[in-house]
Order: structure tokens, then sequence, then C-alpha cells
């Protein structure tokens, strides 16, 4: 039996029609009967994370989740020879022609510039062709095409989808969805909503790992997290991301309201993680390896809620930025405000600018991965702070 075959038939996709369920129909005349988006995110994850992968490989990309140790560390292996390889005409043409056979659909369909920038650049390093829709309103959507069937279209044309929702687990839905038809491309997820944004996850650990290289590694370090910290979804994903490794402290520094939502501090108390709260950021500095500053996600506001944060008590200044040991790094997803003033680029600290060029690397790496096209570049090991 073929994996695509053995798809239809397995795990929580089977299932008799039922009345809320829709489905779709096969070339054939067959016909599979859906799970809701709710129904199919009502399952727990750890039902779920077996189907983004084929043959034990990563397949679909979805969340921090799918990522053990190892598997982080070999995806940081390749970056780092991608690093190297970029440096010359040689190792980019070299590059250029591993995945030049492959297409890939870039679907962002809420505001991005590094990540589908990050995620283009990174194609084009290894070789493959690109198409995008960032406007809904200038593709078949505006005259009524669900998401769903734009994607199918999508993965008739390309062989990857990379893409960007604001509805949480939409992208996952999406990968569900896509596997049911029978032309099944990976999915990767470039920022669902409030929920998950795991490959910038891996480049914020890519860049803590490059930085604490010659400091012991990741383990055993001090982080602080500042800002909105219950609907960033880069940091969600780079505390579930940080959960692999040891004897780890975090603060987490927030708004009152905006704290580590429970589902997370649960995973990162079941990791052994410390966790201690507080929304003094000054009495925290002195204290940490590493801080990630994020911003306050006013777009999934209710009704004005972020209007009442004083952003000042969330924010690095030219002044309390030196309260943070001289080994410190600091690290923002992007786009930032006024939580890391701008007076700071400068200082050896600031690792922010160095991070999002590291998203280039984990990214193409990825892509190497998931085709299974990593084993076929050299070693090289790499040694510098960012
Ligand atoms: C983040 C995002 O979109 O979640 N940015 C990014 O992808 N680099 C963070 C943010 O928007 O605050």
């Amino acid at each position: 039996m073929c994996i695509r075959d053995k798809l239809y038939l397995d795990g929580p996709y089977g299932r008799r029609p039922g009345k809320n369920s829709s489905s779709l129909s096969q070339s054939d005349g067959y016909t599979v009967s859906l799970l809701t988006i709710d129904e199919y995110l009502r399952q727990p994850v750890a039902e779920r994370l077996p189907y983004y992968q084929r043959e034990g490989r990563l397949y679909h990309v979805m969340m921090s989740q799918q990522f053990p140790r190892p598997l982080m560390e070999e995806i940081f292996g390749v970056a780092n020879t991608l690093k190297a390889m970029s440096h010359d005409y040689e190792g980019l043409e070299f590059l250029s022609r591993l995945l030049r056979h492959k297409r890939a659909m870039l679907y962002f369909t809420q505001p991005s510039t590094r990540t589908f920038l990050s995620f283009l650049t990174a194609c084009q390093l290894v070789g493959i062709t690109t198409g995008e829709v960032q406007d809904p309103a200038l593709s078949s959507e505006y005259k009524g095409e669900s998401q769903e069937d734009a994607i199918r279209v999508f993965s008739s044309y390309f062989d990857l989808v990379i893409m960007r929702d604001p509805k949480p687990g939409f992208c996952e839905y999406i990968a569900y969805r896509q596997d049911r038809t029978g032309f099944s491309v990976p999915i990767l997820n470039g920022g669902s909503g409030k929920d998950q944004h795991p490959t910038q996850a891996l480049l914020d650990l890519y860049t803590m790992h490059r930085s604490f290289q010659r400091m012991g590694g990741i383990s055993g370090k001090r982080y602080a997290f500042v800002g909105d910290l219950q609907r960033g979804r880069a940091v969600r994903s780079v505390m579930y991301l940080l959960a692999n490794y040891e004897d780890l402290d975090f603060y987490a520094i927030a708004p009152k309201g905006f704290q580590i939502s429970p589902d997370l501090q649960l995973h990162l108390g079941e990791r052994g993680v410390r966790l201690h709260f507080t929304d003094q950021l000054n009495e925290v500095l002195p204290e940490v390896d590493c801080i990630y500053m994020t911003r306050v996600q006013d777009e999934y506001d209710l009704s004005g809620e972020s209007g009442k944060i004083d952003l000042a008590n969330f924010s690095l200044t030219e002044e309390n930025v030196n309260l943070l040991p001289k080994h410190a790094i600091i690290l923002h997803p992007l786009p930032r405000r006024q939580e890391i003033s701008s007076g700071i680029d400068a200082n050896p600290r600031a690792m922010y600018w160095s991070q999002l060029r590291n998203g280039v690397y984990i990214r193409a790496a990825l892509l190497l991965y998931i085709f299974g096209k990593n084993e076929q570049l050299p070693i090289i090991q790499e040694k510098s702070r960012s």
C-alpha cells in the first residue's frame, strides 16, 4: 500500500460521514468525510503530530512540538553549512542546484515582511522557484473561492505551500484537508494567528545555540521573555522549543492579562522549566543570559485592551540595557516598536539583526531537510557569536 492510500484509512482522518462534517469527492467517485476545523483541533496535539510526518520524517511543519532536540540540532548543522557555503560563488552555485526541480507557493494572508522575504530568499538559495499570493483580493478568493480550494489549486502547481494566516490552527487544518485530496504537498506554517510560528522559533533557537556555543550551550541558562506573552505566537513557539533543553529558568515579564497562557505553562512545568512571573523588568535584567523582547500584539485586541499598558515598563532603553550582564544577548522576532530603543542597535548584546539573517539559513536548511537533500551537503563546523 502506498503512503497516499494509507493516509485515507488511518487515524483521526478516517471517519464515517457525520451530520456536521463535509466531504471531498475523489476522482474515482470515492468520497472522504472530513472533520470540521473545530473537531480536528479538538484532538490532542500528541495525536495530531504523527500525521505531520511521512515514514518517520518531518513533512508538514506546523508547531514547535515537532522538533525534538536531535532534529533541531541536525537542522542547525545544515544551517551552519549553508551559511559557510554562501560566502562564495562556487558554494552558491552548488546550493542553487539542490532543489532546482521544486516549486513553492508563498500564501500569506496576514501581513509579513521578514517571514515572507526570508522564505523567499531561502527558496532562492537552494534553487526553488516560487509563486505568491499575498492579497486574497487579487486571487479567486475575491470571487468567493474558499481558502481550502485555493490551496488545493496551489498544490496542483507547486511542491510545497508556505502559508501564514490569522486563524489559529488553520494551517494544520489545511494540511489535514490537503492530505485527504490525494495530492498532498508539505505545508509550512509561517505564522498561525496567536497560536504558533515554528520557523521563527527555530531561527531564534539557532541564534541562541550559536551565541552560547562557547558558554556551555542553551541548557542551564536564564531567559527573560518580555511583553505580550499571551498572544505572541513567536514567543510561544520559542518557549515550546526551548523546553527541549535542561535546567532552565524562565522569567515571564508581562503586563497583567498578557501572561503566558495556561496550556503553555502546563507544558513548561511538565518539562521542568522553572517559571518566574513578574512585571518588574529592571529587577530581572541583571539575572539573565538572554532577553527575548516582543511587541504588544494589538491587532488581536477585542476592545482596546493594549491601550491600557504602560509600555515603558516593558521596554529596553539605553539606560536599563546596561543592567544586563555583559555576555547577555538581546533577541526580538521583529518588527519592533518602542520596546527596544534604536540606540541599542550598536550594543554588542543586540543580536536581533543577526537573528533575522539566521532565518534565511534555517529556513533553507528546513527545506533541504524536508526534501531529503540535507545529506548531500558537506559538514562544516562554524565558530562565531552570531
Ligand atoms: C512576528 C510575527 O509575525 O508573529 N514577526 C515575525 O514573523 N518575524 C512577531 C510580531 O509580529 O510581533
